[in-house]
């Protein structure tokens, strides 16, 4: 086949491949700036594009051509050894012309999915692959933010990301205009445009980035996705379909009444309910009772279900409040509640 087969058929697909991803990089690295000026809208983005159908497909499509594009990155690379064969170190001055990245594609390469083997585990496990698998944590896989907050609270992680995003820049700059030189248009003063675009295109894409990953980390340092009050309704609201889903037949009622409650109030509302019911799950005397007819048992199925979702919010907002400053017992200066 001409595409597997030819060299020219090689750098074609690699060109194609390279251009959807060019597209992408540049519309995720717009999606993220949105997280720096208005970080709940973010959060709706990631909502939409969660286990959705279409979010699903764009993702097997993205994978699909990412693993074409490194295939074919090691059959170019083995073909060009193979035809220069022994001579491959012949020759320790490269003419001035060829440019660094030119001769390191494949090296930049391996550090951006080096780097993007770390950024799936810090973001894609924990949103749209645990909302397929439901094998989702504390934190609901539509707030975005607080994926920020993990990832750039740690302080290794912008280093990893810039390191990236430095390879990202010479590998895009360069592959950006020889995929138009692959495709055939390689009359001199249209390569010499697309070399201008290309730098501008990836500068702008990675400084971009660089912005990005400098004001999450300071906002993560700050606490600032979790503490901040809009974001905590939002927060809150994503709750609702877990309400749904672990509640029982009381679902509807309370889903209602938890999204009317303000953040402020229901949060210690839900954490004292959580305590209660642990209270009264963890009593045998009780337990002996209920369990001593077919009505006390199903009420203690409600209970327990009951017991489980009040359990995984309280979780959740206790997660959130974890540095909030502790509140002082009123009349008792310097006490703070022991239950938090
Ligand atoms: C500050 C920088 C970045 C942030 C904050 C960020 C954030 C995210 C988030 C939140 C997701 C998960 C979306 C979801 O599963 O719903 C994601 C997915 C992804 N990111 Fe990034 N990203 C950054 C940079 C990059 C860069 C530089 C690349 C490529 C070189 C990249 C490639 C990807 C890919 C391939 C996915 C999977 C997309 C999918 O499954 O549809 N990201 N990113």
């Amino acid at each position: 086949m001409w595409l597997s087969n030819s060299s020219v058929g090689r750098k074609f697909v690699m060109a194609l491949t390279g251009a959807f991803l060019v597209i992408f990089v540049t519309f995720h690295c717009l999606m993220n700036s949105i997280a720096i000026v208005w970080p709940a809208a973010y959060n709706s983005v990631c909502e939409f594009l969660g286990a959705n159908w279409y979010a699903l497909l764009a993702s097997a499509v993205l994978a699909v051509f990412i693993l074409i594009h490194i295939i074919y990155a090691v059959m170019l690379t083995l073909q060009n050894r193979k035809a220069r064969g022994n001579d491959r170190y012949a020759i320790t001055r490269k003419p001035k012309t060829v440019e660094w990245s030119s001769q390191n594609m494949l090296v930049l390469g391996i550090v951006i999915l080096a780097f993007l083997v770390v950024h799936m585990i810090q973001f894609w496990a924990k949103m749209q692959l645990a909302e397929i698998a439901g094998t989702e944590g504390i934190i609901p896989p539509a707030a975005g933010t607080l994926f920020l907050q993990e990832a750039f609270s740690l302080v290794w992680t912008p280093i990893v990301y810039i390191i990236g995003f430095i390879a990202l820049w010479f590998h895009m700059n360069h592959g950006f205009w020889s995929m138009f030189q692959s495709i055939g248009w390689d009359n001199n003063v249209w390569i010499a445009r697309f070399k201008t675009i290309a730098c501008w295109w990836s500068t702008i894409v990675v400084l971009l980035f660089i912005a990005q990953a400098i004001v999450f980390s300071v906002r993560a340092h700050e606490e600032y996705y979790k503490t901040d009050p809009a974001l905590r309704e939002q927060y809150k609201e994503m709750l609702v379909p877990m309400i749904e889903k672990d509640f029982g037949p009381d679902a509807a009622q309370i889903a209602q009444s938890f999204e009317m409650m303000p953040y402020e109030q229901l949060s210690p509302l839900v954490k004292n309910q959580a305590d209660q019911l642990e209270q009264q799950l963890n009593n045998p005397e009780a337990m002996a009772y209920f369990n001593s007819t077919p009505q006390g048992k199903e009420q203690l199925e409600n209970m327990r279900r009951l017991g489980e979702g009040f359990g995984k919010m309280s979780n959740f907002f206790k997660y959130l409040e974890a540095n909030d400053p502790q509140p002082e017992v009123p009349g008792m200066p310097g006490m703070q509640p022991a239950n938090r």
